[in-house]
């Protein structure tokens, strides 16, 4: 069955890649020793390449390995064998130029939300006056100008996640991995952090690997799906979501919008 699906194209010669990939993923493979000492197969053989500028989602069901391989791509972790490039290097740990969107915000409650999204400038002690005016550029993008000084405490679960999103982006990272950065956001708060992620995407052309298991999201906001299998997590399906941006609400409801939705509930196995 998943030999006939579409699979994405790794032409492997030097010069393709070279012109191709800011990312490279080739038979990405992760195992997990369990207590019992039995072996867990999260990642059975993953290969895609990840273009510039792009956003990609892995979609897939809980539990099939999508945070796994975002970490290794993120260099938090590592991969039992396969290859992980970022613009033509082995990702081995985390990368300065990157930045992080999980789902919880995880904001320090003792900080003001502005001295929150300077704090990867402030390790990077880069703490300027420059940073200092793209963090209030990026709160103004994300609707929280005049939150500055606000404690987290003080902010709704959307306004604490547009301040994380606003302190993975301070640096200006060439990838931003995002780990179901909404999903503990109800639905309509959702569909609004959509439209600011693809407004952010626009502004700042980050190439994004976006983890999800909403199928919906998935084909909102991405250039291409890959449809992780239940684990040990394989390409069910990769997705080419040919919509055009910008994407606007009234999308949701149009027939191309729902086909995309169906074809990815097919690789998931959910529909026929
Ligand atoms: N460090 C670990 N040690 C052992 N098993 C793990 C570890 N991390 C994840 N797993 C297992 O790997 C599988 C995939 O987990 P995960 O990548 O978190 O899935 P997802 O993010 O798709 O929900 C799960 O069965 C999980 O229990
Ligand atoms: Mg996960």
């Amino acid at each position: 069955m998943l030999a006939q699906v579409p699979q994405p194209m790794t032409d492997s010669s030097p010069a393709a890649e070279a012109a191709r990939a800011f990312g490279r993923f080739r038979n990405v493979h992760q195992e997990f020793l369990q207590d019992d000492s039995k072996r867990l197969v999260a990642i059975e053989d993953i290969s895609f390449d990840l273009k510039e500028g792009t956003l990609v989602s892995l979609l897939g069901p809980s539990g099939c390995g999508k945070t796994s391989f975002l970490k290794i791509v993120a260099g938090l972790a590592e991969a039992t064998y396969g290859v992980v490039e970022i613009r033509g290097r082995q990702v081995t740990r985390p990368q300065p130029d990157f930045g992080f969107v999980f789902q919880q915000a995880n904001l320090m409650p003792w900080r003001t939300v502005l001295d929150n999204v300077l704090f990867p400038m402030e390790i990077q002690r880069r703490k300027d006056a420059a940073a200092k005016r793209r963090a209030m550029e990026l709160l103004e993008l994300v609707g929280l100008a005049g939150f500055e000084n606000a404690r987290p405490s003080q902010l709704s679960g959307g306004m604490q996640q547009r301040a994380a999103l606003c302190r993975a982006l301070v640096h200006a990272p060439k990838l931003l991995l995002m780990d179901e950065p909404f999903g503990a956001l109800d639905e309509l708060t959702r569909m609004e952090m959509h439209d600011l992620l693809l407004e952010i995407r626009r502004v700042t052309n980050a190439t994004t690997l976006f983890v999800t298991h909403s199928i919906s999201e998935a084909v909102y906001l991405s250039d291409v799906i890959v449809a992780f299998s239940k684990r040990p997590a394989r390409i069910a399906d990769y997705i080419e979501v040919d919509l055009p941006y910008p994407r606007t609400p009234a999308l949701r409801y149009e027939t191309a919008f729902t086909d995309f939705e169906h074809r990815a509930g097919i690789a998931l196995g959910i529909t026929r």
